[in-house]
């Protein structure tokens, strides 16, 4: 998620890169059972009884106040899901999810999404579908109307139409241009901008310059080429951190109705400008979503590829099913991914994950891995149990992500590894 990098356009490009390049804490890793900070405010699991709830990614706010009333009106838990994560998917400037979501590297939108149903312990997903916007709906088609669990590229795309979902254009005129800025960009070594012909080509900075500066040429040249691709002035610095610092916007939704049924539903665009046929974790059962109608339903947002080695809403689920509370059972998954890491910060920062912990009792959390993308922007998520609120997500390292591919120089105080694992 993600979703607080559009945040990136309320401060200068140099500031912001420059705020998150020297905010993270060296060796802070935050135990999970310590007092935080940023726990302040966070009520999460101590009152658990409230249901119905539900919890989502941030993005996911402007569509919990209708899903919650469906919900109270006796609606279905995975239907109430649907409603609140399709008001992304169909929102054309939200580029993480369905509609307007950020393409490929060949300039095609592909999306994935996984549901599952408590009451008729049931799955579906479909992953790395072109041309269908309501993909959570295409994932929840393939559980009801199938024997399968996962379809994927071309067949489901062709199962989401017989399900009498539409094919239409995906690539809204603003994702192809940040498309084309990013593919212009990269391309010192192919025929796409402009060539040697033209008035303002530069032979290529040489490799010497300090890395603070060729991070100002770069936004430099991206000014100037999103100028000339026509991306509007007000959204030219979202447009060029997400050339810089690919995202992987995502939404997750986890339900919990009076009766104690429960449902979750994941969906995304994916990492941006990803190989063609890429599938993150929010098509897999078990990493981007999973939900156990005995024991609770959990979610995830942000790097795939770490969420799918470490089955994170799996290990979530099934750690509350051996006793951790909401935020023990996310904080041991994302331990895991640390674990992998063997504690290196140096790599470890380039990451980010957050996850959403339902227990079938109503207790909850959002934790991730680090604080935010950058000080003052805080990973959140929306909360529904009678009263409508964002809350700040635990985190279990202090300070920031760091942006991949990585520019700005790395502190040394950063390379030595964690203590936290030894
Ligand atoms: N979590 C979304 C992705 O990596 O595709």
């Amino acid at each position: 998620m993600t979703f607080s990098r559009r945040d990136f356009v309320k401060t200068s490009v140099l500031g912001a890169v420059a705020a998150g390049a020297h905010a993270a804490v060296p060796d802070a890793l935050a135990k999970t059972n310590a007092p935080h900070q940023a726990e302040a405010g966070h009520a999460s699991q101590a009152d658990s009884s409230k249901r119905p709830i539900i919890i989502c990614a941030n993005n996911g706010y402007a569509y919990v106040e209708a899903a919650y009333a469906f919900l109270k009106g006796g609606g279905d838990t995975l239907e109430a899901g649907v409603r609140v994560v399709k008001g992304p998917e169909d929102d054309p400037k939200d580029d993480s999810v369905g509609l307007g979501g950020l393409p490929n590297e060949e300039g095609v939108v592909e999306l994935d999404s996984c549901c599952m149903h408590g009451p008729t312990r049931r799955a579906g997903s479909v992953g790395g579908v072109r041309n269908i916007k309501n993909v959570s709906l295409a994932a929840k088609a393939v559980m009801e109307h199938t024997g399968h669990v996962m379809l994927v590229g071309e067949g489901a795309e062709r199962f989401a139409v017989t399900m009498g979902l539409p094919r239409e254009n995906l690539l809204t005129e603003r994702s192809r241009k940040i498309w084309l800025l990013w593919k212009e960009f990269n391309s010192d070594r192919d025929w796409w901008g402009p060539g040697l012909a033209d008035p303002h080509w530069h032979p290529p900075a040489p490799d010497a310059k300090p890395q603070a500066n060729l991070l100002q040429d770069r936004i430099e040249k991206l000014q100037r080429r999103a100028a000339g691709l026509g991306i509007e002035p007000e959204f030219r610095l979202a447009a060029i951190r997400r050339v810089l610092f690919p995202p992987s916007g995502t939404i997750h939704c986890s339900v919990l109705n009076e009766k104690g049924e429960m449902s979750g539903i994941t969906t995304t665009s994916g990492l941006a400008f990803k190989l063609p046929g890429r599938c993150g974790d929010s098509p897999i059962i078990g990493a981007g979503c999973y939900t156990d109608q005995d024991v609770g339903s959990a979610g995830a947002t942000g790097a795939g590829e770490e969420n799918i080695k470490v089955a994170g809403a799996h290990t979530i689920v099934e750690n509350m099913r051996h006793g951790m509370s909401p935020k023990e059972a996310g904080m041991d998954a994302l331990k895991r991914i640390v674990r992998n890491y063997n504690g290196d910060m140096n790599r470890l920062r380039y990451m980010d994950m957050t996850y959403y912990v339902l227990r079938k009792d109503g207790a909850y959390a959002g934790v991730c891995l680090w604080e935010g993308y950058s000080v003052g922007h805080p990973h959140k998520f929306a909360v529904h149990d009678g009263t409508l609120r964002s809350e700040v997500a635990t985190p279990l390292l202090k300070g920031y992500s760091q942006d991949w591919p990585p520019m700005p120089i790395v502190p040394e105080d950063l390379k030595k590894d964690s203590e936290y694992l030894k």
